[in-house]
């Protein structure tokens, strides 16, 4: 039995149409046991968000966004606001992605400005970190992960940062094939953790969830999850097919 309750978070990226969206809820729910120890959270393109919250007929399915605006609203063209994501039922939103950081040049600030504004709006941010392979290499990965997550909770309060979430993804490891080992991975969870304790305390740092994601398989699902701070998975091109989400969302340790 696992010490948190296991998140596994499926990140659509720029993937699906409604209906193919609605077909995916449906044979999940058919096909997924229910499990007391797991929650499945589903982030499908904002196009389909409206379809996904009315064909999800079961409480351990969430839904999330990929990422949004820190305004409520005004002028600002092609974004959506944490309070639309409320509008249409969102639980989640998915803050400071990599790709965001790095394809949208996203910054600490912003990433930070983003947490505030959907935690006002009563939904949970899914905080995003995770260091470059340059960075890597430089033996950079705890600095990089460590300002990303004191600026990205910067002005967070204790109460409210007990509904964030946090997701270590290695640039490196996305969408590349290349999993971090379980243990580099479990090496960053660890740290994470004694970062919140840092930041708030032990009971916080012991009950925060910590996801992992980045090229997340099925074939390597069992041994991320055997970690004792591996809390859950972000899943990006595995959360694609049923198939092989169910069998992610299944994992055994
Ligand atoms: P991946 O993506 O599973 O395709 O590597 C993970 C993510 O970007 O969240």
């Amino acid at each position: 039995m696992k010490a948190r309750k296991t998140l596994i978070a499926a990140n659509w990226k720029m993937h699906k149409t409604v209906e193919e969206a609605v077909t995916f809820v449906k044979d999940l729910q058919e096909r997924l046991p229910f499990r007391e120890d797991r929650n499945v959270m589903i982030a499908p393109p904002f196009t389909a968000l409206i379809a996904v919250r009315s064909a999800i007929r079961r409480n351990d399915i969430w839904l999330g966004a990929q990422n949004c605006h820190w305004e409520d609203k005004g002028p600002f063209t092609g974004e959506v606001s944490p309070l639309m994501l409320y509008d249409v039922g969102c639980q989640f939103a998915i803050i400071g992605h990599s790709e965001r950081r790095h394809i949208f040049g996203e910054t600490d600030e912003m990433v930070n400005r983003k947490v505030k504004a959907v935690l006002g709006k009563g939904l949970r941010p899914i905080l995003c970190v995770g260091e470059k392979l340059e960075e890597r290499e430089v033996g950079e990965t705890f600095n990089v992960v460590s300002r990303q997550l004191k600026e990205g909770l910067k002005g967070v309060g204790r109460k409210e940062a007990d509904r964030v979430v946090i997701a270590y993804e290695p640039v490196w490891a996305i969408g590349t094939g290349r999993t971090a080992k379980p243990y580099q991975a479990q090496e960053v969870h660890a740290f994470i953790r004694g970062m919140l304790s840092e930041l708030y305390d032990n009971g916080l740092a012991s009950s925060v969830q910590v996801l992992y994601g980045g090229s997340v398989k099925p074939d390597n699902v069992d041994e991320l999850m055997a970690e004792p701070d591996i809390d859950g998975l972000l899943v990006g091109g595995a959360s694609l097919e049923v198939d092989s989400f169910c069998r992610i969302v299944s994992y055994r340790v």
